[in-house]
């Protein structure tokens, strides 16, 4: 792969494999299961990983190491492996590294089937875990114990879109010799890149904000050699890899990441700014609007605020129902990162499967909105929130 030291946006289009004898353009999708070899010695060699080459796709393809090398250069890592979702990297990573008997540290505001896999199956493997509330982090010390492998985070959070300060979890991570992980998807390589703040591996839904467009699913995890290496090992056997063809379509995906982010971006925060002056809404949460709790943290880690915006409607459910049943251009979906612009209810949706009380803990109540902001234009997207809305 021909590497380039150029800006973000420059190597999100110019890392891209070496070109065939035909040469393509754009790069050739490699839609095979497996590749051939030259002879006995070869095959021999390349299964005794005395060589670097492809052998089976859920191994390795050419079109998912592409989009793994622009994934790794985005996000300043040694190494990754692209996974067919954004749940099969963070089971398939969390899987490879824990043993029976080890202990998972992590923050209570996290994606609810994250939430499911520390509750309802890593038990089954003798796997245990804690959350600590987002807004305590000097009391994570306390929570540690002598069993504890994993800190994990997510940062802006689904759906509330609170921020941890990766700098504090990057420097308890080290003091205790934790391995820190981070999803990074709410922010996208574009807006944050956790490793700088000391995290070990991050984690991607390839499906938000990197496709954009909401055509795939994917997932990919990225970080040091050495833990990608035990990753790497556990996915090669378990199979959870990206199909080629996805891994065609993220690639292309991230020639426009940047351009696309910004765009988001500056929709949300003005859809945030315009829900911040409403009557009839409680609170707008959204990580670059001054009122946001940890602003002068997403400030410093973060380049923009991200596509999500959470609110709350006057009047509890029927109200929320009221304004989910009046959206007229906008998208009722579960989606998020996408080009179309999504109202979703967590409650009867994304945190369905939660309790009552659960969803209380990670600040979700009947009538929290969270709107995945998209890119048409913004005077259209706020007419029809503004109609939903009753004015
Ligand atoms: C923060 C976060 N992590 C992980 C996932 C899982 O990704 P996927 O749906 O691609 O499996 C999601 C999906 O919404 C998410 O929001």
């Amino acid at each position: 792969m021909k590497k380039h030291n150029n800006k973000f946006e420059t190597n999100a289009i110019r890392t891209q494999l070496k070109r065939s004898e035909n040469l393509e353009h754009s790069v050739p999708l490699y839609l095979t299961s497996s590749f051939v070899f030259e002879d006995a010695e070869d095959m021999r060699a390349s299964f005794a990983e005395e060589k670097e080459r492809n052998i089976y796709s859920r191994y390795s393809n050419p079109n998912s190491s592409e989009f793994i090398e622009k994934v790794c250069q985005m996000e300043g890592a040694e190494s990754g492996f692209a996974f067919a979702s954004g749940m099969a990297a963070v089971f398939s990573t969390l899987a490879a590294l824990l043993d029976s008997g080890d202990h998972v540290l992590s923050a209570r505001s996290i994606f609810g089937s994250t939430h499911s896999l520390f509750t309802n199956f890593f038990p089954k493997w003798n796997i245990d875990h804690t959350y600590f509330k987002i807004d305590e982090l000097e009391e994570i010390e306390q929570l540690i114990t002598p069993k504890t492998k994993i800190l994990y985070a997510e940062t802006p959070t689904n759906p509330g879109v609170d921020v941890l300060d990766l700098e504090e979890l990057g420097k308890i991570a080290k003091k205790n010799n934790l391995i820190l992980v981070i999803d990074n998807c709410f922010a996208s390589p574009y807006l944050q890149q956790p490793i700088k703040f000391g995290a070990d591996l991050v984690i991607h839904s390839g499906t938000k904000l990197m496709d954009g467009q909401g055509r795939v699913l994917a997932g990919i995890t990225v970080g040091s050699a050495a833990l990608m290496d035990k990753v790497y090992r556990f996915s090669r056997i378990t199979g959870p890899a990206l199909s080629p063809f996805n891994a065609w379509v993220l690639s292309k995906s991230l020639e426009t990441l940047a351009i696309r982010v910004d765009r988001h971006c500056e929709n949300a925060l003005k859809l945030a700014e315009y829900l911040e002056a409403h009557d009839n809404i409680n609170w707008v949460k959204y990580p670059f609007l001054k009122s946001h709790p940890k602003y002068e943290i997403a400030k410093k880690q973060m380049k923009a605020g991200g596509c999500v915006v959470a609110f709350e409607v006057k009047g509890g459910l029927n109200a929320g129902r009221a304004f989910f049943d009046a959206i007229k251009l906008l998208s009722l979906s579960a989606n998020l990162g996408d080009s179309r612009t999504i109202v979703t209810h967590p409650a009867s949706t994304t945190h369905s499967k939660l309790s009552v009380e659960e969803r209380a803990d990670v600040g979700i109540s009947d009538g929290t909105v969270r709107i995945s902001v998209g890119l048409e234009h913004i005077d259209d997207i706020v007419a029809d929130i503004a109609q939903a809305l009753g004015n």
